[in-house]
């Protein structure tokens, strides 16, 4: 039984082949965390150390010494002095609670959370503990949903105010995991625009450490995620706790180390300015937080996740298929373009066996620059003297695939939209409404301005009879606010926000089920679980740099594997960095996520577009391996100067190695790279003929051939005989 209740330890033990999860129930009603870690067969009594005393159920909440016990749901107020998962203000302002468990059942699938994206639930079993504060009648139902097979625990949570009295919700956090001791450290992915997810390791310390987002997206400076990684834990090896949550929104990730030196993990929405009216019946949900305990380190760590986004986040037809080789014309043309550049970039496209061409920013209303007319999604006929029906026609009649770009979300202060409905922005009273990129946002909160959204990109979608969507969003939120929302409920706006882009896009996505649609935010700005449940790829940074994208998406993979990761070629100089380096390096990378370009191929020479046919026959012949293989970081960017990483498929035959240098060092002697996942039984021949054994390979190394010039690169492509 993956879940089971043991009545004489009173201990719930959620296990599977990889991991155990054993909650106590002190005193018979008060949820205790036992365990998260390796598996067990079983749980005695005295080996629950500062848990085991309080079994008796005449222990009061008043007699629990809870600052020093670990806790599934603490909260602030009681005698635990840490920040707490909940936190309610009663209607006479005081907050205190006393939770005790007053049922549980165990089901199969996943609990419903309306309104939120989350795992798909298949084959997975779930908790259910209710817990109930008598005095005001507020009930909390704590989920945990086993994922065995991924060796994945998911935890949400329902707060139901089943009193009489309304109740504000102050605090709804996803989850609470105390850990007993550790001497962990604490990674998280933190960076900018144009430099998302990069690995960040810190000693854990007393006192609060964390990653959050107050920006109403989850933000290209962190994302929400964190990893507990034991002191002797690395790439290979060691315990490794990671917790990533599936939500867009305002996150907190924090670890508070207490006087013991015990951390407590806490995830979920932001409490800063969040307050949710709960009136008598209605319930809040909070997003899932999916908690991956890997014993092998974080490449353990890694393969798990990317085996769960796969199979329970990622979803419709494209979420385990080929996907098309792309080019989008935006840093070839950016906004100055007219359809007769746009069908001669596709034609070169075309030659070299590219499928898809997605046309960016720049083909609606009077669109030139980034000033205006966002809102707007009419066909700029001064671009498109045919709209995008005729630009998709000629398109398709080359027999290529049509994307769009569209920014749902945004309105231009200059645009029809805002001058018809200025109250349809996100805006505090009469505060100043700063713009940002010349934009404000749409308030998602009001079911009018979602409706009338979706009507105008499912129109323009439909008139385009689109294959592809690229969703962009291009700003965070300032004076958040709503012309529509009481005083009392403004604190829900920017969870509302969330709930209402969710709405949109899951209506938009399923008015067209065949298209495929890829996630953007000025780059990686909104690079979550939360929506690659709607769309299986997302732009993982505006930053097209080789060197920079292996950083980037190197930090990236830690949660999110290779089909998630939009990568494409652009021409150099670099249009971020101003950096040369070669196209095969470019491609190798590229190569890395799903694969594209972003230029003009019309300025490239005879000699580079036959390298382009080329790299894309070979794309093409190893997407199967590149995407949905199991995905293995070899050599870190963040520790060294080159970087290295390869993708083996499920069957161990076929593998692909990308190995990326920096600057070229004089007088150098080429070493072994050491590779992994290979079957060590069987040999691999590599495409210039060689052959080495899976265990050669791993044991010694694959030997590199000496390097001139700055950022180049090699890949080889294993199979085995
Ligand atoms: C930001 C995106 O990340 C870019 O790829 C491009 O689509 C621009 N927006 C267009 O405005």
């Amino acid at each position: 039984m993956p879940i089971s209740y043991n009545e004489g330890t009173r201990c719930f033990h959620l296990t599977c082949s990889d991991f155990s999860y054993v909650i106590r129930l002190a005193a018979g009603r008060y949820p205790l965390h036992a365990h998260w870690g390796a598996p067990l067969r079983q749980i005695r009594d005295d080996l629950l150390g500062r848990l085991s005393p309080y079994t008796d159920e005449t222990f009061s909440l008043n007699e629990l010494p809870l600052d020093r016990l670990p806790q599934e749901c603490p909260v602030y107020g009681t005698a635990d002095y840490r920040p707490g998962m909940l936190g309610v203000r009663h209607p006479d302002g005081t907050g205190a609670l006393d939770l005790q468990v007053s049922g549980w059942r165990i089901f199969s699938g996943r609990a419903e959370l309306p309104g939120l994206p989350g795992a798909l639930g298949d084959g997975a079993e779930t908790l259910e503990l209710t817990l109930k504060d008598a005095l005001s009648g507020l009930t909390v139902g704590l989920y945990y949903t086993l994922y065995a097979d991924c060796g994945i625990l998911s935890r949400s949570a329902r707060i139901t105010n089943g009193g009489a009295e309304p109740q504000m919700l102050t605090r709804a956090l996803s989850c609470c995991v105390d850990f007993e001791g550790g001497d962990f450290r604490f990674l998280t992915l933190s960076g900018s625009w144009a430099r998302e997810r990069g690995i960040v390791l810190r000693p854990l310390v007393p006192g609060m450490q964390g990653t959050a987002s107050l920006r109403g997206a989850s933000s290209h400076q962190g994302s929400p995620f964190m990893a507990l990684l034991a002191p002797d834990a690395s790439e290979t090896s060691g315990e490794v706790y990671g917790m990533a949550l599936c939500y867009s929104g305002n996150y907190l990730a924090e670890t508070d180390v207490d006087q013991d030196g015990n951390p407590r993990a806490l995830l979920g929405i932001h409490p800063e300015g969040f307050a949710w009216l709960l009136a008598p019946g209605e319930s809040f949900c909070t997003p899932e937080a999916y908690l991956c305990y890997a014993p092998d380190g974080l490449r353990g760590m890694s393969r798990r996740f990317h085996r769960f986004v796969r199979r329970q986040i990622t979803r419709g037809p494209w979420a385990a298929s080929p996907r098309p080789l792309l080019i989008n014309n935006w840093e070839g043309t950016y906004f100055h373009f007219d359809e007769d550049k746009l069908l001669s970039i596709a034609g070169a496209a075309k030659q070299t066996g590219i499928d898809l061409f997605v046309l960016d920013d720049g083909w609606f209303g009077r669109r030139n620059d980034d000033h205006s007319s966002l809102g707007d999604w009419t066909d700029d006929l001064s671009k498109l003297p045919e709209g995008l029906a005729g630009l998709s026609r000629r398109i398709h009649g080359m027999g290529m695939k049509f994307g769009l770009w569209v920014e749902p979300e945004m309105i231009s202060p200059d645009s029809e939209l805002y001058r018809t409905h200025p109250d349809w922005c996100v805006h505090a009273g009469q505060s100043p409404r700063t713009e940002s990129r010349f934009q404000l946002v749409l308030d998602l909160t009001r079911p009018e301005v979602r409706d009338a959204m979706a009507e105008q990109i499912c129109a323009a979608l439909q008139r385009g009879n689109v294959d592809y969507v690229k969703w962009d969003m291009n700003r965070n939120i300032t004076q958040a606010g709503s012309a529509c929302l009481p005083p009392e409920r403004m604190g829900e706006f920017f969870h509302r926000y969330i709930l209402g882009l969710y709405d949109m896009v899951s209506r938009i996505t399923a008015r067209f089920p065949d298209v495929l649609f890829e996630s953007c935010a000025g780059g990686g700005g909104r690079y979550d679980l939360g929506m690659m449940c709607y769309m299986p790829q997302a732009w993982t940074s505006d930053d097209t740099d080789a060197w920079e994208r292996c950083r980037i998406q190197y930090g990236t993979s830690l949660v999110f594997p290779p089909s998630c990761m939009g990568a494409h070629v652009s021409a150099v100089p670099n249009h971020q960095t101003g950096r040369i380096t070669p196209l095969e390096t470019r491609a190798a990378v590229a190569m890395g996520g799903t694969y594209g370009y972003e230029l003009d191929p019309e300025s490239l020479s005879a000699g580079e577009l036959e390298t382009i046919t080329r790299l894309n026959e070979r794309v093409r012949a190893w997407q199967d391996v590149l995407l949905y293989g199991d995905f293995l970081r070899l050599v870190s960017p963040f520790e060294g100067t080159d970087c290295a990483w390869m993708s083996v498929s499920p069957d161990r035959r076929r593998a692909a190695v990308t190995c990326v240098f920096t600057l070229a060092r004089p007088n150098h002697k080429p070493g072994l790279l050491r590779l992994a996942g290979l079957d060590p039984a069987l040999d691999y021949r590599m495409e210039d003929g060689r052959v080495f054994g899976g265990d050669e390979l791993m044991a010694r190394g694959l030997p590199l051939d000496a390097v001139t010039g700055d950022f180049q690169s090699r890949q080889f492509f294993l199979t085995a005989l």
